[in-house]
């Protein structure tokens, strides 16, 4: 038997890696629409990208060959259009689960999907799902996190890495196995039923969760406490007049200081 450190079932037994590409996103969703089926579970991992999208229309800049930048294809046809906040949940729990035995409490989720480690960015993901009918057909996860890179450019001045934190270099490959190791556990959690484990555990890995913290929304900047995730992915604030507010991510800033 081959040795392969990809344990799961699924998740990363199709690996390609790929020197060089635009966004391994774009690579992805090219080859669901060009070519014969693609194996569920299937990852695009590329060394550098030279065009790496972001959420809300930015771009992700990453040094090549020391962070893991990679796509990976799900079919979640069991979900339905309203429930797809689910796949941002099990994305982000399965990176949250491998980086945690490493990193520790200082590790959160911050809604909708960015990794954080204390106050700083750590990684983010570009979801990309299609539909069919009411339920979803592909779901294209894009995960860039930060690992080996020392320097950020000062217009990331938020952005940190494994190694600015434990200063030491953290294999890419053996990462990358845990990583979808857990996103298939939880995937297979939402796909068994166990939606409310999965929801749960989402809301206690948050960032802000029950802290009083500084918002802006546009109405202007105000005081209140991330509360819950809404089954459809719109975070609810409590202000300080005890009033449920309800963001979507375009509307909503958290403020650090
Ligand atoms: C964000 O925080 O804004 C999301 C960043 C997502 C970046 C990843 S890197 C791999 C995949 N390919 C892309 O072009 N984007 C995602």
């Amino acid at each position: 038997m081959q040795n392969n450190i990809f344990s799961g079932l699924f998740v990363g037994q199709n690996l390609v890696t790929i020197k060089q590409v635009d966004s391994t996103n774009s690579f992805l969703k090219n080859l669901l629409s060009n070519s014969k089926p693609v194996p569920e579970g299937t990852v695009i991992m590329a060394e550098e990208q030279y065009a790496g999208r972001g959420q809300q229309q930015n771009t992700w800049h990453s040094e090549p060959g020391k962070n893991l930048t990679f796509s990976l294809l799900l079919k979640p046809h069991f979900l339905s259009v309203g429930d797809q906040f689910d796949l941002n949940r099990a994305a982000s729990l399965g990176v949250y689960d491998a980086l945690h035995p490493i990193l520790g409490d200082q590790l959160k989720i911050k809604w909708p999907n960015d990794i954080y480690y204390g106050d700083r960015k750590l990684g983010g993901m570009l979801i990309e799902n299609t539909i069919q009918g009411t339920q979803l057909k592909d779901s294209v996860i894009g995960i860039g996190l930060n690992i080996n890179q020392e320097n950020f450019p000062s217009g990331a001045s938020n952005a940190t890495s494994v190694k600015q934190i434990l200063q030491k270099d953290y294999d890419l490959t053996l990462l990358l196995s845990e990583i979808c190791k857990y996103i298939e556990v939880y995937y297979l959690k939402l796909k068994a039923g166990q939606i409310d484990f999965v929801r749960n555990a989402y809301l206690s890995r948050l960032y802000w969760l029950n802290e009083v913290k500084n918002f802006e929304s546009n109405d202007g900047v105000f005081n209140g406490t991330v509360k819950n995730v809404l089954p459809n992915g719109l975070l609810v604030i409590e202000d300080t007049n005890g009033r449920q507010l309800e963001f979507n991510l375009k509307e909503l800033k958290f403020l650090n200081k």
